[in-house]
């Protein structure tokens, strides 16, 4: 979490630091903060709350900081999710040391951060805020006086510092330079003519500049408006690859819906669209993921596949569990990350492990890759980020799901993608092994078709609207279904908690009388996801003895199915569907309950309260 920028340029400054730093809003918005160089002085300005707030502070102050005459050029910034310290002015970063010569903006974790505070009291080092990274400036300082140079301070305190950091720091002494930093912590430098920058992200760069460079671990970036210059944590010069990317200011467009939600629940059929053009260009053809080389005596032989993710990347895969063991009789095991750290690892090197993660950078689903991979067993990443960690860790066997960037901190349209892809890995695998052809033939000729029912799906949001609002002073929700829509009950809770505040659980809808049951009155709604198929009557069952217990009663349901919208107050229709494929639309209604009751009470649903986009945590 947290996003970090830079500039260092001819330009004014300090627009294109919040430019910036509002692409990055996603990574974190409890406080935000700039430095910058002005004249011979270091200046620090940071606000509690989001943007806008710094923003306001920046009007306030607006001569001093946007520079006369064009003299500000060189600055950093960056958004925060607090991690060590309450969100308050003191702990919001830059940072500065004790002298005000140094100022750091960081992305990541100081895992020794108490030892090394140790150290520095010892010294005489007086710290201000409770952070880590007050840590980082105050040990630069410390060996930047020992050793009068900027790179040797520098190599010296990193080596000294463990845990995750992206750093961007500021030295008095160096008017129009920014050094950057990174381990285990995305960082990108942007270069462009007579300027460069640096961003967490590719998309926030791609406002600014067509070319890239990802610094990798270990690797530090000296920027100057002429040149940037490469160096690796001993000092030592390096060259690294300049990559093109394509210029584009889309990422900050709402394509005029009111929020970013909205627009990117209403995208899902074109990301399908895109998506399957890609990997299934048409039913004749077979999956288009030779690429990933997976040789056919390797997949026959593949004695369980485990997928690790985590919240609705999770779900996700419990989705993708349903469907690969069904094309392919493989076991499937779906784990949490961050439970997976905790548990035995069964794998061989005949095990495929399914990393699923939007942004790739999720720190509980990098270290659960890192340790099934000891294993020896074949990673395939699922991410939407080229540029991420699990890219990188993925290598040829990466599966992008290219639903474009997602703005909004809760999941929509990476959840549907993530799903697909999985399907895709099921057809892929199973064509592979030659498995289920028939079945498969069948699956293929649906998947084309999703596009145009997702768009269905999508036209009914006004009625969706309409139906769900009236639920919103609930304080309570239960949501059901099983099988391969039990998952979709999970994440329509989830959704439905981090977007509106409102207490909501999911169940498998039989395990609900062995004890959910009990919490059921008139005051708590019960959502049942029921559509034709194996599952139908039971669910119709479950649904039964809830309403028994005076639930209000919704259903998801297909069109024209009579015999739901005879028992259930209120129906969610969606257009038939197989039951296999049924989740890509079931999801539709519950994203926008959730979307329509928390505007309905006002949340702030792009940015609900205590989240961030990128979790880069354990
Ligand atoms: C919920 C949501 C989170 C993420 C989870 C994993 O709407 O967005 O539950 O799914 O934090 O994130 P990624 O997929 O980036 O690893």
């Amino acid at each position: 979490m947290c996003g970090i920028v830079g500039y260092v340029g001819e330009k004014k400054l300090v627009p294109i630091l919040l430019e910036g730093l509002h692409c990055l809003e996603y990574r974190g918005y409890d406080s935000s903060g700039i430095a910058i160089h002005e004249g011979q002085s270091l200046n620090v300005i940071k606000a509690v709350g989001k943007i806008s707030k710094l923003e306001e502070v920046l009007n306030v102050n607006g001569n001093s900081t946007n520079g006369k005459n064009g003299s500000v050029h060189c600055g950093i910034g960056h958004t925060r999710w607090a991690t060590h310290g309450e969100p308050t002015e003191i702990n919001a970063h830059p940072h500065f040391d004790t002298e005000e010569n140094i100022a750091v903006v960081h992305n990541g974790i100081i895992r020794n951060y108490i030892e090394v505070k140790e150290k520095l009291i010892k010294e005489g080092t007086v710290f201000k805020s409770q952070t880590d990274t007050e840590v980082v400036v105050q040990l630069i300082a410390y060996n930047f006086k020992q050793s009068k140079s900027i790179l040797k301070a520098i190599c010296k305190s990193v080596n000294e510092l463990e845990g995750s950091y992206a750093l961007a720091i500021l030295f008095k002494s160096e008017h129009n330079k920014i050094y950057a930093v990174r381990k285990e912590s995305p960082l990108v430098i942007g270069i462009g003519k007579k300027e460069n920058y640096l961003a967490s992200d590719t998309p926030t760069l791609s406002r600014f500049v067509d070319k890239a460079a990802r610094l990798l671990d270990n690797e530090i970036a000296e920027l100057s408006k002429k040149e940037v210059v490469f160096y690796n944590f001993k000092g030592k010069k390096i060259k690294k690859k300049i990559l093109r990317i394509s210029k584009s200011k889309d990422i900050l467009d709402k394509r005029g819906f009111k929020h970013y939600l909205a627009k990117e629940i209403n995208e899902q059929s074109e990301v399908v669209l895109t998506l399957l053009q890609e990997l299934l260009p048409s039913a004749e053809k077979s999956v288009q993921l030779d690429y990933l080389k997976l040789e056919p005596k390797f997949l026959k032989e593949v004695d369980r596949i485990l997928i690790l993710a985590c919240g609705t990347a999770y779900h996700a895969g419990l989705v993708g569990k349903h469907v690969i063991e069904k094309l392919t009789s493989i076991p499937v095991e779906v784990q949490f990350a961050s439970e997976y750290l905790n548990s035995a690892s069964l794998l061989t090197k005949k095990s495929l492990i399914v990393g699923i993660s939007q942004s790739g950078e999720t720190a509980d689903t990098i270290a659960a890759i890192k340790k099934a991979i000891s294993s020896g067993a074949t990673l395939i990443g699922i991410t939407n980020r080229p540029d991420s960690a699990l890219a990188d860790m993925a290598k040829n066997h990466l599966i992008v799901s290219r639903s474009g960037v997602e703005v909004s901190v809760a999941a929509t349209k990476t959840f549907t993608t993530q799903m697909l892809v999985l399907y895709l890995l099921a057809v892929y695998i199973s064509e592979t092994i030659n498995h289920e052809p028939s079945t498969i033939n069948l699956l293929k000729k649906e998947l084309r078709q999703l596009p145009q029912l997702i768009d269905q799906t999508l036209a009914k949001s006004e009625f969706y609207q309409e139906q769900i609002v009236k639920y919103a002073s609930s304080k309570d929700f239960v949501f059901i279904g099983r099988g391969i829509n039990y998952p979709i009950a999970l994440e329509a809770a989830l959704k439905l908690k981090e977007l509106s505040y409102i207490h909501a659980s999911g169940y498998a809808s039989g395990e609900m009388k062995h004890g959910p049951i009990a919490v059921l009155d008139r005051g708590v709604p019960v959502v049942s996801i029921i559509v034709p198929g194996e599952t139908y009557e039971r669910v119709i069952q479950n649904s039964l003895e809830a309403k028994s217990r005076k639930a209000p009663m919704i259903a998801v349901a297909v069109d024209g199915d009579k015999k739901v919208d005879g028992i259930f107050d209120t129906v969610l229709h969606i257009p038939p569907v197989s039951e296999i494929l049924s989740p890509f639309l079931t999801v539709i209604p519950m994203q926008f309950l959730s979307y329509y009751i928390a505007e309905h009470l006002g949340r702030d649903v792009d940015q609900p309260r205590n989240l961030a986009k990128s979790v880069t945590v354990e």
